[in-house]
């Protein structure tokens, strides 16, 4: 089977993470992965190099690809450029052709980070939850969206929520099928006692269990009560399924539970293939482009690499690799070396490329 890996560095820390990816794909590859790989440019750099944020040329390696690795866009250099060709474009474009619909953000604490976490070390420790949050649908793209003068001094903003039953469905499949590479419990939270989008969601949810997945534990939550259990005990989740506006929020929440933006990874998918059954898929580190830290070699790489191992995972079905590259960052976080972003007293300071080579070594 092919293993196509088209990776698209961008701006800032992101070609920095992004090295030390490729660090490893070299070493997998030295030991016979087999991953072909090839590269692009987006954001600021790519609108520098060609104007537009993604070049036609690239959009079509990334469609043709297995998998594509995104570092971060954006920067002040790019602030001033033309709406249509600013360097998030190039990210939005990408989610949209390759109908990104199904956002994972996991939140895993690791039990060397536990303790700087701002909740209590008891809440965090050994924290491994996933957050599935439905992208490309919901009150952020709903018709009609406007704010309309009406005429005595006041306006009116709308945005609509709006879901329709396959939408639904696709994102509870996906929830689904991973609750079973996982603790096989997923919870869905909508608003079903003010919202009709959350009856229907709460019905669909329902159905597509009932059909094609009885094997797994499903509960539902309100989605402020989620928020509030998110919080004060987070251990009771293992998947939980969202729309795409409570998933922002919660997906934000979730994060804050485990440390620093420089550690958090995140996968979006697309639907399966009709021929082959492979999902388009995307993965980034959910920090930006970090241009305060640009340039000096310090930025953490840790996001970028959990982000490939959820590459691993999710795209090529390297479970086992997943898992010892999950290990890896682990025992070199329990062996004390940090970036200064999660640095604490006591610890061993490292570069970017320490942190790469200390995980790749181990
Ligand atoms: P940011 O995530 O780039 O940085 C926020 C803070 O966290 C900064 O102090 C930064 O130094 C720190 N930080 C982030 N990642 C880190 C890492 N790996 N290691 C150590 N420290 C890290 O968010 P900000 O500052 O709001 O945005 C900066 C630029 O990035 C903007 O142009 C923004 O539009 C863009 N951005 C791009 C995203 C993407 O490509 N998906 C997502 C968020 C922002
Ligand atoms: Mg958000």
């Amino acid at each position: 089977a092919s293993k196509k890996l088209f990776l698209l560095p961008g701006d800032g820390i992101g070609p920095e993470a992004m090295t030390e990816v490729k660090k490893l794909i070299a070493v997998m590859n030295e030991n016979g992965a087999g991953f072909e790989t090839e590269e692009g440019l987006v954001g600021g750099s790519a609108y520098d190099a060609h104007g537009q944020a993604i070049s036609e040329a690239d959009m079509e390696k990334a469609l043709a690809a297995d998998a594509v690795l995104f570092g971060a866009v954006g920067g002040p250099k790019w602030d001033d450029v033309p709406y249509e060709v600013r360097p998030e474009a190039g990210l939005l474009r990408l989610r949209k052709d390759l109908e990104l619909f199904a956002n994972l953000r996991p939140a895993i604490c690791y039990p060397a980070l536990a303790a700087s976490s701002s909740l209590k070390q008891d809440v965090v420790e050994g924290l491994d939850i996933l957050i599935v949050r439905e992208l490309t649908g919901g009150v952020y793209f709903g018709e009609p969206k406007q704010i309309i003068d009406l005429g005595n001094g006041q306006k009116r903003g709308i945005d609509t929520q709006i879901y329709d039953t396959f939408e639904i469905e696709r994102i509870a499949g996906v929830a689904f099928e991973l609750a079973r590479t996982r603790n096989n419990h997923v919870t869905s939270m909508e608003k079903r006692n003010v919202m009709k989008s959350g009856v229907l969601w709460n019905e669909v949810v329902t159905a597509t269990h009932k059909a094609k997945f009885s094997d797994v534990k499903l509960d539902h939550m309100l989605a402020d009560a989620g928020g509030m259990q998110l919080v004060r005990w987070p251990k009771q989740f293992d998947v939980i399924v969202t729309d795409n506006l409570f998933g922002d929020m919660l997906s934000d929440v979730a994060a804050m539970l485990t440390g620093s933006l420089g550690m958090l990874p995140s996968a979006s998918l697309g639907a399966p293939d009709a021929k082959t059954g492979k999902r388009k898929a995307l993965y980034e580190p959910v920090h930006g482009s970090a241009p305060d830290i640009a340039g000096k070699g310090i930025a953490n790489p840790i996001a970028m690499i959990a982000s490939f191992a959820m590459c691993l995972r999710y795209s090529f079905n390297m479970v086992a690799e997943a898992d010892r590259l999950e290990k890896a960052i682990s025992a070199v976080l329990d062996a004390g070396y940090r970036t200064g972003d999660i640095m604490s007293e006591g610890m061993k300071k490292v570069s970017t490329a320490e942190m790469g080579d200390a995980i790749v070594a181990q």
